[in-house]
């Protein structure tokens, strides 16, 4: 594509309205919010959310604004309350969303104020094999959640037994790249022996057939991916229940537009790209294990390798995306490598939502 694809402001604006309002986005693991009460909160697309389980065991997610002068609701990342109390005038609101309490309204009563004291705005969501998903676009002009992901959850979803990881270490930070530097970074494996030398070493994939929003690639090996390439025979022993490919080996998908989750036989992480303009990209970042796993009496001292191994190639992948940003200045088109096929793939989709047919 045109370098300024990647830094053109109503490109990027096309981009928003094509592709992120009608597609469904990851929030977070079901098991992050696993009892009553339990919240956690984040950002996406501009808009505030919290996600929170109900009293009546349903997850939920809200605009994290409050519905009498708009005031964020909760700023913690993650917490468990018993209900949702905005700061400002003290309204507060049930686990499910419902006005409760309402000081300076409740004397006049709220059937005399029309318009007033109103519940929390819910936002669409979905939870498929503990993986929530929400949309933040028009529904009725946006596929169906399940249409949406398409063949990703009996190919990636339920073999990897994704319902059972439990987030260890999640963080969010904003680098100075466009969103699509960095996806397609993580599709090609032509870097991986310059930017990822000692971190990753060689790493033949091959290309699973994906129906609906999502493309991948997949790398058999025995061993995990997920330590350095010298401690790979040491990691933890297989989730329980893998089935088919993914007990042979690792898939590496990006849900479109900008989940990248990598399901390995013994852990899932993922780095999400979330667009802020043409040039910045919020990144969160999350590492998860089988929750038998995160029982092990050897947890903290083996997942440290991991972490270890994944913040390195991470921030490898940080410093290129950043490094490139700055050199798209060129009115030249580039060119795709045979081991860069994935990477065209993806821009011929990405040109086909912003152009249409
Ligand atoms: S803005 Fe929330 S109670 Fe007033
Ligand atoms: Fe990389």
């Amino acid at each position: 594509m045109p370098f300024w694809v990647y830094t053109d402001h109503a490109w990027f604006e096309r981009e928003i309205e094509t592709m992120f309002r009608p597609a469904w986005h990851f929030a977070g693991l079901a098991s992050s919010v696993g009892k009553a009460g339990d919240f956690f909160t984040l950002r996406l697309l501009g808009e505030s959310l919290l996600v929170v389980r109900g009293d009546d065991g349903e997850v939920r997610v809200f605009r994290n604004s409050c519905s009498h002068r708009g005031s964020l609701i909760l700023d913690q990342e993650a917490g468990n309350c018993r209900a949702l109390r905005c700061p400002y005038h003290s309204w507060t609101y049930s686990l499910e969303g419902v006005l409760k309490y309402a000081p300076g309204l409740d004397q006049y009563g709220r059937h005399e104020l029309p318009g007033l004291g109103k519940n929390l705005v819910r936002v669409p969501s979905g939870i498929r094999e503990g993986l929530i998903f929400v949309h933040l676009g028009d529904l009725a002009n946006s596929p169906t959640l399940d249409d949406y992901l398409g063949n990703f959850t009996s190919t990636v979803a339920v073999p990897h037994q994704t319902a059972q990881m439990i987030a260890v270490n999640q963080r969010e930070y904003v680098l100075d790249s466009n969103w699509k530097l960095y996806v397609e970074v993580d599709m090609e494996t032509l870097h991986t022996k310059h930017i990822h030398r000692s971190s990753i070493g060689a790493q033949p994939v091959t290309s699973p057939l994906s129906e609906g929003n999502w493309i991948g690639v997949y790398h058999e090996s025995e061993h995990t991916p997920a330590l350095h390439p010298s401690e790979r025979r040491t990691g933890f022993p297989h989730t329980r229940g893998l089935t088919g490919a993914a007990s042979r080996g690792t898939h590496f998908s990006i849900l479109l537009p900008g989940f990248f989750v990598v399901t390995a036989q013994d852990t899932m992480w993922w780095i999400h790209k979330i667009p802020e303009s043409a040039t910045r990209t919020r990144v969160r970042v999350g590492y998860s294990f089988p929750t038998s796993t995160t029982e092990r009496t050897d947890f903290d001292e083996l997942s440290k390798r991991y972490y270890k191994r994944l913040d390195q190639v991470i921030e490898e992948d940080d410093w290129i995306t950043e490094h490139q940003q700055k050199g798209l200045n060129s009115s030249a088109p580039g060119c795709y490598l045979p081991e860069e096929h994935v990477v065209h793939r993806l821009d011929n989709w990405i040109l086909d939502q912003v152009l249409g047919a």
